[in-house]
């Protein structure tokens, strides 16, 4: 087996980062060698630190791990970022002038210009701008956890029939508001429309995701979304209740054919994270529900149903998405595989950086 890259997982206590260090584990590719998080864990094993939520118990090499501080230097190929996004604001381009690459979950860089925002079926090419920082290392990110369900579907649709305008309504489960989270007696029972900052990311994120690449900028599509997000009482997936206006007209048929169909622009590279099917469509009138279809591919399948005409718009469906794999942790370790495709991770990116 090939030397696997070493990789500081920062976050790690939360519920992201464990998810990482979760789905890190026997990777081919990655092996978590140091673990960071507030001064809260710090100094203490990660066994010690971590309130674990994944199956099972944390894997014995990274258990014994002693938690650093953000601050610390890091003996690594590359950092995973399951930071907030105030810190993650000052660490993430930090540890990228020092030589590392940075893959992020965090909102802060996201619709940075020189950032890349990057889901790999969908722009894979939009890494192209990290090929030029202006110091150090790139920061690539991954967006929402809400987007990158929406823009799974918009993108083999918008290929195909061209979009106007989006209407979505979401019903997001817990995790994604990480741990603690909301009190309990805030959420059970209930249903809360209101997720700050959430709209406004689901209304701008797939813009510049679906995007041209311009050389080194990134020109956003032309479509207008509107978005109403409501947290739910459900542990792992989020709901999307999407409408769509198409500029080319289209029967729920066609629409579920392109979307069954759709296989991205990464099918053949062999990344291990990346599933067979990043769309599957469920028939007739069986919804996709999050208990039911949060785990579909290893949970970076996204599943959609109940495509049909919309009177209001042109085609209405639902899709889910699991938050916290497809949306977060699976996202970032799928991004850093293509980068390690591309040549943006390893032993002769760093050479090249050296040297340029
Ligand atoms: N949850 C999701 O579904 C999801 C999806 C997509 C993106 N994201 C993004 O991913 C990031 C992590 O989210 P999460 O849900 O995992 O949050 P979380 O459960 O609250 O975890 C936060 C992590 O950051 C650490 N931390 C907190 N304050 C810190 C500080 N001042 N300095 C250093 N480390 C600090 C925590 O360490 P301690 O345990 O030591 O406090 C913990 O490891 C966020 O940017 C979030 O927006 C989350």
């Amino acid at each position: 087996m090939s030397q696997r890259h070493r990789a500081v997982v920062l976050g790690a206590t939360g519920t992201v980062g464990q998810k990482l260090v979760h789905l890190l584990r026997d990777h081919p590719s990655f092996e978590v060698a140091a673990v960071a998080a507030s001064e809260r864990s710090a100094g203490r094993s990660y066994r010690d630190a971590v309130h674990w939520m994944e199956p099972g118990s944390p894997p014995e090499a990274v258990a014994n791990l002693i938690v650093q501080t953000v601050d610390d230097d890091f003996d690594c190929d590359l950092a995973f970022s399951a930071l907030g996004s105030s810190v993650a604001s000052v660490v993430e381009p930090r540890l990228a002038a020092a030589g590392i690459p940075v893959v992020s979950n965090a909102s802060a860089l996201r619709m940075d210009p020189a950032t890349p925002l990057v889901v790999p079926e969908v722009n894979p090419d939009h890494l192209e701008l990290s090929q030029f920082p202006s110091v150090g290392a790139p920061i690539v990110t991954n967006p929402n956890c809400a987007t990158v369900g929406l823009v799974m579907v918009l993108k083999p649709l918008h290929d195909a029939f061209g979009i106007n305008a989006v209407h979505v309504t979401t019903l997001q489960a817990v995790s994604g508001a990480g741990y603690p989270g909301l009190s309990a007696l805030d959420i059970l029972g209930d249903a809360v429309p209101f997720i700050p900052g959430e709209e406004e990311k689901l209304c701008t994120e797939p813009l510049k995701i679906l995007g041209r690449r311009r050389g080194g900028r990134i020109e956003p599509a032309s479509m207008t979304i509107s978005a109403q997000t409501t947290r739910v009482p459900v542990l792992d997936g989020h709901l999307l209740c999407v409408s769509l206006r198409l500029r080319q007209a289209a029967s729920p048929i066609e629409v579920a054919e392109e979307l069954a169909a759709f296989r991205g622009r990464i099918a053949g590279l062999d990344l291990p994270s990346a599933p067979d099917n990043p769309i599957t469509v469920l028939a007739g009138d069986e919804p996709p529900t999050p208990r039911r279809h949060a785990g579909a591919g290893g949970g970076m399948t996204v599943t959609v149903g109940r495509i049909r005409r919309c009177p209001v718009h042109d085609i209405r469906l639902v899709a889910l998405v699991n938050n916290t794999v497809r949306g977060a942790a699976g996202a970032a370790i799928l991004n850093a595989e293509l980068m390690v495709k591309r040549g943006l991770i390893g032993a002769s990116a760093t050479e090249a950086r050296k040297a340029s």
